[in-house]
């Protein structure tokens, strides 16, 4: 059975995007062609990328990017979680990323955003670029969250399930059959 990871890449006290990345863990749970874990950057604490050797070696001077490398490895795909930050995506996330090379290679990545009017969208059509460069497979199909501070009610209910409920499933058939061909 393939293996998903979940990236949450928001990372700040009151983040909205804990909430987002359950809903879209509760959904992947019931899927019964790959399984899934949460990956929260917050428990991933890497300092402002500083390896003298480049990631595309695989050889890391420090245990905290040898941890990353082999937690990363586990997975067979992703799905990125991710806010908008003034038209882009966050930088601890780009951290996150730069860290490694291989891990990522040739694996499809899947997107989730949100943000205000335009949902992410900005932020996703950047992080195309850089999984382009790190040899990932991006999945087409996205869900993209708008005015997101209304998204969800106190106890954590998301409110736009009727709109985004189904572009989640696309996303997610999508995901699995690329982690299908690539068996
Ligand atoms: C530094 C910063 C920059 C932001 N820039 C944008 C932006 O360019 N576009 C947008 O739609 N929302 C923007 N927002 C609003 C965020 O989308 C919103 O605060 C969202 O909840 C952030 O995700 P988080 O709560 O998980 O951190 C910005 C928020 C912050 C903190």
């Amino acid at each position: 059975m393939p293996h998903v990871q979940i990236i949450l890449a928001s990372t700040r006290d009151g983040r909205i995007g804990d909430k987002v990345t359950a809903w879209v863990a509760e959904k992947a749970k019931a899927r019964t062609d790959f399984t899934s874990e949460l990956v929260d950057l917050r428990d991933w604490p890497l300092p402002h990328f500083n390896d003298p050797k480049l990631p595309g070696t695989g050889e890391y001077s420090f245990d905290y990017t040898k941890k990353w490398s082999e937690h990363v490895q586990k997975a067979d795909g992703f799905i990125i979680v991710t806010c908008e930050y003034n038209h882009g995506y966050p930088g601890v996330l780009k951290n996150a990323l730069d860290h490694l090379y291989k891990e990522w290679n040739g694996k499809p990545v899947a997107f989730v955003s949100y943000g205000g009017v335009a949902g992410g969208t900005r932020a996703v059509e950047q992080l195309h670029q850089v999984v382009n460069e790190l040899r990932m497979v991006s999945v087409h199909d996205e869900v993209n969250i708008p005015f997101v501070a209304k998204a969800f009610d106190a106890g954590g209910t998301f409110l736009q399930e009727d709109v985004h409920g189904p572009k989640l499933e696309k996303l997610f058939v999508e995901l699995a059959d690329k982690l299908k061909r690539m068996a």
